[in-house]
């Protein structure tokens, strides 16, 4: 048997070797990313794991169908950027790791939470951009107990975040299709979206990239919300609408935001050992703005979430193809 892993980190591969070794599998990488050009570096091998929200589209499922690889197995979650319907056309079984670190990513929403509600970017911007580095009145923050979080979407990761706000003392309220039932968190369910948009100093986005939550915050919304309040988006791009966003903070609309995902995220971002200067006119506006913090889709980046996304990926593509039950089909 041999995997071969895509767009490989060098922080995964100790994780990638230390699989193989133990579970006696030839495993092999690349640091490219999954395309139906780059497939050919697959020849020969039986599945093929890999992390990237660049699209897995259905010309590469019609290559690899060619060539006898069975298995796409993610070392994430989302699969907003997998066509499913292609992969089943060409019987191509994809799974991916829907809980390798549900903390890691909530955790790092708290952080550029707390990181804009405390004025960092202001501290940053006097540092680097004035080349300042004295008290200002535009660092005056707010107490985290003392505001209303609405976190949208409560599942794993979610429920997480729920866990470190009402933590740091925070009141928080929660929209989501799907109500936890066994939570022993204090929090309070509001019936929609708008109650959130309405109600909350943070809004805290945790659903996934389907269709349906594409452009969820809008011009309208951003009209809608507290203009002292601040958006956090590590879940996914799409949820909302960059132009809008930007146009909001300019207007001061919206007091600030964490941007750890954008829409149309370029390959570049997803290439760890790039040098290459971001031209992405979106990055670059925010970028500029003292009341945004604004990252490259690096929430899930802890050493637990990495161990995970490996170990687990690898174990569902082994079992696959010794002919077992497979763990986390991608639904
Ligand atoms: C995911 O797990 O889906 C993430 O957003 C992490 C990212 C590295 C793709």
């Amino acid at each position: 048997m041999k995997i071969i892993a895509y767009n490989v980190r060098d922080d995964e591969i100790p994780f990638i070797k230390a699989w193989g070794e133990h579970n006696e599998v030839e495993v092999d990488y690349s640091i490219d990313t999954l395309n139906s050009e780059t497939l050919k570096q697959a020849q020969g091998y039986d599945g093929i794991s890999c992390l990237q929200t660049i699209p897995y589209d259905e010309e590469l499922f019609a290559e690899m169908k060619k060539m006898g690889i069975t298995m796409l197995s993610l070392r994430n979650v989302g699969l907003d950027n997998v066509d499913l319907v292609a992969a089943k056309k060409y019987g191509i079984v994809v799974t991916n790791v829907p809980d390798y670190s549900p903390a890691s990513i909530a955790e790092f929403a708290v952080t550029l939470a707390l990181a804009v509600n405390r004025k960092v970017g202001y501290m940053y911007y006097q540092l680097h951009e004035l080349g300042e580095f004295h008290f200002s009145a535009d660092f005056m923050g707010k107490l985290i107990s003392n505001q209303t979080v609405g976190v949208v979407g409560t599942g794993r990761i979610g429920k997480e975040a729920i866990r470190m706000f009402t933590g740091l003392g925070a009141k928080v309220i929660a929209y989501s299709k799907s109500h936890l039932t066994d939570s022993e968190l204090n929090f309070t369910y509001v019936d929609n979206l708008e109650d959130v948009m309405d109600q909350a100093d943070i809004i805290d986005l945790h659903i996934p990239g389907v269709p349906e939550n594409e452009h969820l915050f809008d011009e309208a919304a951003f009209k809608r919300m507290k203009s002292s309040a601040i958006l956090i988006n590590t879940a996914r791009g799409s949820i909302v609408d960059t132009t809008a966003l930007i146009a909001a903070l300019e207007r001061g609309e919206i007091a600030g935001a964490g941007i750890d995902t954008l829409e149309d995220e370029s390959a570049d971002l997803q290439n760890s050992r790039s040098t290459a200067q971001v031209t992405d006119h979106n990055v670059l506006a925010l970028s500029k703005m003292p009341n945004v913090i604004v990252t490259p889709h690096s929430a899930f980046h802890t050493d637990e979430a990495v161990m995970n996304m490996v170990n687990i990926s690898f174990n569902n593509l082994m079992q696959k193809l010794i002919g077992s039950e497979v763990n986390n089909l991608a639904k």
